[in-house]
This record gives C-alpha cells, structure tokens and sequence, in this order.
C-alpha cells in the first residue's frame, strides 16, 4: 500500500477527449498530484476536435505525462506504491480512449496492479469529491441531485448512493457546451467557445436581445440546445448584415443568459420533482461565471445545499476519474486486462 502518501493511491488515467490528464491521489480523494496536457491549441484551428488529431496526441503525451506525475507525487516505485490504476473506459472518442485504456493496462500488467474502468460522467460527480491540498469544503453526502454540463453532455441525475444512478433527464439534441462551441466558431472566436463567451458576455448586456428559451414551458426535464444555437447564429447573421458596429458582448450576454435560463429551470425542476435539497454541479460549463453565480442565488433563496467544483475541476481532468474509480473498487467492482473502450456507455 502506497504508506508514503498515508493511505491507498490511486492513479487516475483520463484521454477520453481532448485532453491527457494523469493524477495520483491518496484514500481516494485527496490529490497528491495532477497533470494536464491539452490540446486545444491544436483543435483550435479547426473549430473543434478532430478525433485522429487527438489520439495521436494522446499517444504523444501520455508516457511523458506519466514520468512527471510520477516524480511529482514522489513515486520511485510504481509497482509497491500504488494500488490501483483507474482510467476512463467510456464514454468518448474510441481513438481516445483507446490510448488511455491500453496504457492503463499495460502499467496495470507491468506492475502488477489492479485495475478499474470509470465511466467519464460518473467521473465529472466526482469532481465534486477530490479536493486538492488546503481545500477543506464538505463533500456531498447522497442524495443529491447532480447536474454534468459538459461539451458531450446535458445531464440531470438523482444520486441515491454513488454508484446507483437515476437519470432525470438529458438534451434532446446539443449539448450546452455543443451550443457554446458552436455559437463561437461563426462569431470567429475558436475552441472552445465557453470561455471566452464567458468573458465577453460579463461586459455585456443579457437583455440585448431575446432568445428563445429551449423548452421553457415543458414540464419534461429536457433540454435542446441545438433552436438556441441556430437562432443566436440567426441573430449574429442580422446583426452582421445591418453593417453597423457589432454588438459583440451584448450577443455573448444574450446567448448566455438564455443557456443559465434553460439550465436552471429545468435544474429548479428536478429539485421540486425529487424533493432532494442537495445539488452538485459539473461539466466544463461548470466553469461558466453566471451559471455559478445564478445557481448560488437560486441555492440561497431556497435553501437548497449547493457544490460547486473548483473552476480547474470542472473540465476534463484526472483527479475525478481517479477518486471514481476509487469508490468504485472499494463498491466491488474490479476490471480485467479484457477492459476496452466503450464510447457509448451509460451508468445510468
Ligand atoms: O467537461 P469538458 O472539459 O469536456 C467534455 O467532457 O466535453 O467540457 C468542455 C466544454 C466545452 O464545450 C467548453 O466550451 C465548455 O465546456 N466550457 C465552458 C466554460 N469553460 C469550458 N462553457 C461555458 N463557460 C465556461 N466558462
Ligand atoms: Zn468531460
């Protein structure tokens, strides 16, 4: 057992998308070390990934990651040190995966130690759950409602206990990152778009113009995000046409304010339809400054427990996936060397 760190370390692997991610954490959530290497300066030109692109840089970045992680968390020998390796197996882009999958085996036969496939989205619950050096916030004890916004994902779930999983309800069609990518791509802004959206959106005006608000009246905890985009692109045609100065920010905050809207009633929704109090937040969109801010007011009047990420911990990283597949062992669940990739897989 790895004694150097106090307790059971684990090693997270995570390359499901654009992102090589490896960390080493201690009894499951307490992160020892943590190491990323993104792509996006690459993906960038291209207005999105560009899945060949991405595993051959995986495949270019993982070993050499792994050295760092290993010598930051002051692992001289892998093998006695660390008990389990936890990599993400699904869902994603197979050519991704695959690189994470097949090197988390490989360390898992070299050095003798057990194995655990982690679903990415269970992986995102658990950004809520690894905390770094210093950061002493709760974690959240289920159930709780959990809300994963991410560029693959719109998903609403009851937590009952972790690993038993109820989905609440999900996008019919984008996802709300999907939307920000998108939309930033035709204002000639890059990938990915959440950020900078963000950024602009804060010296904006929201109430600029009127988007329409994916199914505000349905009583369904759905979403669409792909009618938003289409008329934000509508609406930045127009503009574009009139040949006066661009509204920049102010369609940045529009669009904006329309995404926290939708993500908000519906989340207000599944609160009411559960009765559960307690909500956690996730997903890159996680990062989104009014999102936050909107869900800590909403939390505020109605006493509602909310959990918020660090910002760092709301995009793909491999701390989560290493305090998922944690909990997952300590469940039961074990993987073999037979483990492959399954970029379609659900956990609920
Ligand atoms: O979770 P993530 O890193 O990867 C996926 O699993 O998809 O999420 C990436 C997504 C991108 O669509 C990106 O535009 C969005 O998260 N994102 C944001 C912000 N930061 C990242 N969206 C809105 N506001 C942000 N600040
Ligand atoms: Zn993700």
């Amino acid at each position: 057992m790895g004694e150097k760190h106090g307790g059971f370390v684990t090693l997270g692997i995570e390359s499901s998308c654009d992102d090589t991610a490896l960390a080493v954490t201690a009894d499951g959530s307490r992160v020892v070390a943590d190491a990323i290497s993104s792509q996006i300066d690459s993906h960038s030109v291209y207005g999105g990934v560009v899945p060949e692109l991405a595993s051959r840089m995986h495949q270019e970045a993982i070993l050499p990651l792994l050295c760092k992680i290993l010598a930051e968390a002051g692992i001289s020998s892998p093998r006695d040190e660390i008990d389990l390796i936890a990599v993400t197996a699904g869902p994603g882009l197979m050519g991704s995966l695959l690189v994470g999958v097949m090197t988390a085996k490989a360390l898992a036969q070299g050095w003798g130690v057990p194995l655990i496939g982690v679903n990415h989205l269970e992986g995102h619950i658990f950004a809520n759950v690894a905390r770094k050096e210093g950061d002493d916030r709760p974690v959240p004890e289920p159930p709780f409602v959990s809300m994963i916004v991410s560029g693959g994902h719109t998903e609403v779930v009851l937590v009952r206990a972790f690993g038993d999983y109820e989905l609440l309800g999900s996008t019919r069609d984008d996802a709300a990152g999907e939307a920000y990518d998108k939309v930033s791509k035709v204002l000639g802004l890059g990938y990915p778009g959440g950020p900078v959206i963000d950024r602009l959106a804060a010296g904006g005006n929201p109430e600029a113009f009127r988007l329409p608000l994916p199914l505000a009246g349905s009583k369904e905890i759905e979403f669409s995000f792909s009618g938003l985009k289409t008329a934000a692109i509508t609406l930045i045609e127009k503009e574009k046409a009139e040949g006066c100065e661009f509204p920049l920010a102010d369609v940045c905050a529009s669009f904006q304010r329309a995404v926290v809207e939708s993500l908000l009633s519906k989340l207000k929704l599944a609160v009411k339809n559960t009765g559960v109090k307690r909500v956690t937040l996730s997903g890159g969109v996680a990062a989104n400054s009014a999102l936050r801010a909107a869900l800590a007011d909403y939390a505020k009047a109605k006493g509602v427990e909310l959990f918020l990420p660090p910002r760092a911990m709301c995009t793909d990283n491999a701390a989560m996936i290493a305090a998922a597949g944690y909990a997952s062992y300590m469940r039961g669940n074990r993987s073999t060397l037979a483990l492959s990739p399954n970029p379609s897989w659900s956990v609920w």
